[in-house]
């Protein structure tokens, strides 16, 4: 078999394979607990089920424009206009499959090969992948204070002029940090005046806690939008729990979006007209749902830091929005893969490993399940873990005697 040197470069993602591993396990009956799911568990919201449905009953199933329907893109520019206090236009919008392909098209749209995108570890573990299938450089900056909260000075530290963006996640998958006001206003400034494209992947920018909320990188800019450097990538997958839907989009300056339009056309095309129809019924609905979400999560949250914290080597910042947290384990262990594998083996609990995200050591762990799965999976972990924790459990109806520490 004959496979492009590009492709080969394509790492397997570790996290799938954990999770094929527990897949088998469950199929064979295990009880496992799966702390690494990156979806909330809520139904759709009902308006968006039934503007699906409407759509579906027609039976005109057709393409649509490949940036959107011009109904869904008014709903997005409300959304703008409600959530970043920005007028755009139906020109600045394109509506990808995903925050994923929108991420895609854009790094496609401006990263010449060998030019550097800058990621800032923490980071979702596609963005590098993504970098490196449009020929760029990924380039990480790891905050050297061993918090998980960047600094303009390590940032500034290894941009080049072969820069080209700056992708930016706050609230952060994976830590669920967000970045302060100060910080988002920094980096806005100095994209802004160095010409270094800014985009913010704000995928969870509503699922955000104990009141606060996550600064929005346009308040910082005195450019008009056709003459910005931000880029804005949103979508219903996290907020609404629609992740199967597959719909995000991308907001920038309209000569961005027409390139956009031209590689999407030649690669997916529009996304399904049924998904636009359910996207459009989300936006456009009651939004107590969302509310109603991120009540539940900021509760799980709750419940696993307070889980986290019975552990004497473990050490997690308390996250502030996502539906994940970065606990330090490297009391128990240094590698992180090696250790997400022994949890699994073990006490049956999926974790997804920190080094997928730049930060060896480190688990991810994620609260977007029940409360029941949280503590009962920390509970297991721990089982698993410190010598101090009983050294039985029962895992299912099985009684399991730790007999390794
Ligand atoms: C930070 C981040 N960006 C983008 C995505 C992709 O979102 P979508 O499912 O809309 O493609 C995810 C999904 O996990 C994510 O965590």
């Amino acid at each position: 078999m004959s496979v492009s040197q590009l492709a080969r470069e394509i790492k397997e993602s570790s996290t799938l394979r954990l999770n094929e591993e527990a897949r088998i396990l469950r199929e064979k009956g295990e009880p496992v607990i799966h702390l690494g799911i990156g979806e909330p568990k809520n139904q759709a919201p009902i308006t968006a089920i039934l503007g699906s449905a409407a759509k579906l009953k027609t039976g005109d199933i057709k393409y649509t424009p490949t940036d959107g329907l011009p109904s869904l893109k008014k709903a997005i520019i409300r959304y703008m206009e409600e959530h970043y206090n920005r007028l755009v236009a139906p020109e600045n919008i394109i509506v990808s499959t995903g925050a994923k392909q929108c991420l895609y098209n854009v790094l496609f749209s401006i990263v010449n090969p060998q030019d550097e995108v800058v990621l800032l570890a923490p980071y979702w573990v596609s963005y590098p992948e993504m970098v490196k299938m449009v020929y760029g450089i990924p380039v990480i900056v790891t905050p050297e204070d061993g918090t998980f909260h960047p600094r303009m000075e390590d940032i500034e530290r290894v941009v080049t002029s072969y820069t080209k963006a700056i992708i930016v996640n706050s609230p952060n998958n994976p830590s669920g940090l967000v970045f302060s006001e100060e910080f988002i206003a920094e980096i806005v400034d100095f994209c802004e005046r160095n010409g270094i494209y800014l985009i913010t992947d704000d995928i969870y920018h509503k699922l955000v806690f104990d009141g606060k909320r996550a600064p929005i990188a346009y308040k910082y800019t005195d450019k008009d939008l056709e003459n910005s450097r931000l880029i804005v990538v949103n979508g219903v997958s996290k907020l609404y729990g629609m992740t199967g839907f597959r719909l995000g989009w991308v907001v920038a300056p309209r000569k961005l979006i027409e390139v956009m339009i031209n590689i999407q056309s030649q690669i997916t095309s529009n996304v399904s007209v049924v998904s636009q129809a359910a996207a459009e019924g989300a936006l456009t609905g009651v939004q107590s749902v969302v509310e109603s979400l991120r009540l539940t999560i900021q509760n799980n949250r709750d419940v696993m830091i307070q889980e986290l914290n019975t552990f004497d080597g473990v050490r997690v910042p308390k996250p502030q929005g996502t539906f994940y947290c970065l606990p330090d384990f490297r009391a128990y262990r240094d590698n992180s893969i090696e250790l997400a594998k022994f949890l699994l083996r073990k006490a049956l609990v999926v974790t997804v490993p920190g080094v997928d995200f730049g930060i060896e050591g480190h688990l991810r762990l994620s609260y977007a399940g029940s409360v029941k799965d949280i503590t009962e999976g920390i509970e297991r972990i721990k089982w698993a873990l410190d010598p101090e924790s009983p050294n039985e459990i029962y895992i299912g109806d099985r009684k399991l005697v730790r007999d390794w520490l």
